[in-house]
């Protein structure tokens, strides 16, 4: 039977409310179609605006095996590129990050202009097209400070997710903001993993002393049910939104994105040791009241965030292969917040560096015991684990709807 139709007859028939079968965490083959599916296909966080603040600023990144470099142009619009020279496709920019007045090619110094079109080729023949060999788009969407590129040739309408999340994160401005420290981790373990762990805090009590000094583990808060229903949120959202903070749980109609701003534990300020702000500069002056605790966002399959009064942190999630995940974390203060004058670096990120690394070695130990023959789906816990469930029921559904759409595509096509 072919993977595709593999796969397809195993979501339809999985167990819900139960983990994924073995092959979807290992094998390589049902990665390459994840990645087919949905890291090529779909909306990705890729970094923020802050990043390159200036025309000519770049960065590059890998997904999958695409190769992409995000450029600020000389008319203030971020765009995305392929980074594949269009002679014999060396990557043209080759370091993380970057300021250029041009893209030039390392190879043959093929020379590009900030907007990906052909500038310059040297001594090609008479008769040669520029126009035709410009870097190739990648499409690009700049929202609230965040980035998002898709590879597709045609890419899902993305006004929806705009609209959505814009009233929400717009108060933080984190387009003026500037990075105080990221860090990438690689976590032995399927993408999948990263995110079954992230979406419950079931695991929290036991393995993160530092983040549950401020962060509640109530799963009415890391959870998708329950919110509206809880009365410490809903005041946290009435304080809130009288503030002119967007803040009610709000969750798209196919699960794919959330946004809701959650209290942290009571008198608490920011995720610190001491529970009081990291950072003494605010944020975004649009937001003038203290104690908004988090605005949790997240989007499948590459970011959840958190936005708080004093920083904000966004967490990014990119596939290498079946059983490694790069997480890269940013952690956002205002543009003129100074180190050590400001906040201390080491305040502001100890507590999600601790805990980083805690669900890096939980996530390589779930995916080490995935391995074993012995492996087999077991059960959510209904109350804890609402999140998860909601996770595979996304990527279930994602998986099946865009399987069958392409065995459509083909049985028009015989
Ligand atoms: S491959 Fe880029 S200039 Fe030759
Ligand atoms: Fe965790």
């Amino acid at each position: 039977m072919d993977i595709r139709t593999n796969v397809l007859r195993q979501l339809k028939n999985r167990r819900e409310g139960f983990s994924l079968e073995q092959a979807f965490y290992t094998s390589p083959d049902y990665f390459k179609l994840d990645m087919e599916m949905i890291y090529y296909r779909d909306w990705l966080f890729i970094g923020h605006d802050c990043e390159v603040p200036r025309a000519g600023n770049y960065f590059t990144v890998q997904i999958g095996d695409y190769p992409v470099v995000i450029v600020r142009g000389r008319d203030n619009v971020i765009r995305a590129f392929h980074n594949s020279c269009r002679h014999r496709g060396s990557r043209v920019c080759n370091t993380e990050r970057g300021s250029s007045a041009k893209l030039v090619c390392p190879y043959h110094q093929w020379t590009y202009e900030l907007d990906g079109s052909l500038l310059f080729a040297r001594q090609m023949a008479e008769d040669f097209d520029k126009s035709q060999f410009g870097l190739k788009p990648v499409h690009c969407e700049s929202v609230g400070g965040y980035i998002f590129i898709c590879l597709a040739k045609t890419a899902p309408d993305f006004a929806p997710v705009r609209d959505a999340i814009t009233p929400y994160i717009a108060p933080h401005r984190l387009g003026e903001a500037k990075i105080a420290f990221q860090s990438t981790i690689i976590e032995k373990g399927n993408w999948k993993l990263v995110w079954e762990n992230n979406r419950e805090c079931y695991h929290c009590s036991a393995n993160h002393p530092e983040l549950c000094r401020t962060f509640p583990e109530a799963p009415t808060v890391s959870g998708v049910q329950g919110a509206m229903s809880d009365p410490v949120i809903v005041s946290h959202w009435d304080r809130c939104e009288a503030a002119g903070l967007p803040s009610t749980f709000q969750l798209s109609a196919d699960g794919q994105y959330r946004t809701a701003r959650m209290p942290l534990i009571e008198g608490v300020e920011s995720y610190t040791m001491s529970g009081r702000n990291a950072v003494r500069r605010p944020l975004s002056s649009d937001v003038t009241i203290d104690n908004i605790g988090t605005m949790l966002l997240f989007h499948y399959p590459s970011t959840w965030n958190h936005m708080l009064g004093d920083h904000a942190i966004s967490f990014r999630v990119l596939p290498i292969s079946a059983e490694e995940t790069a997480v890269t974390t940013k952690w956002l203060v205002h543009k003129d917040a100074v180190e050590g004058v400001d906040y201390d670096l080491e305040e502001l990120t100890h507590v999600w560096t601790e805990t980083n690394d805690q669900d890096r070695r939980i996530v390589e130990e779930n995916a080490f015991g995935i391995r074993s023959p012995a492996y087999e789906p077991g059960p959510y816990s209904e109350l804890h684990e609402g999140g998860v469930m909601q996770f595979v029921e996304w990527y279930s559904n994602f998986m099946v709807n865009r399987l069958q759409g392409e065995q459509a595509k083909l049985s028009v096509v015989a």
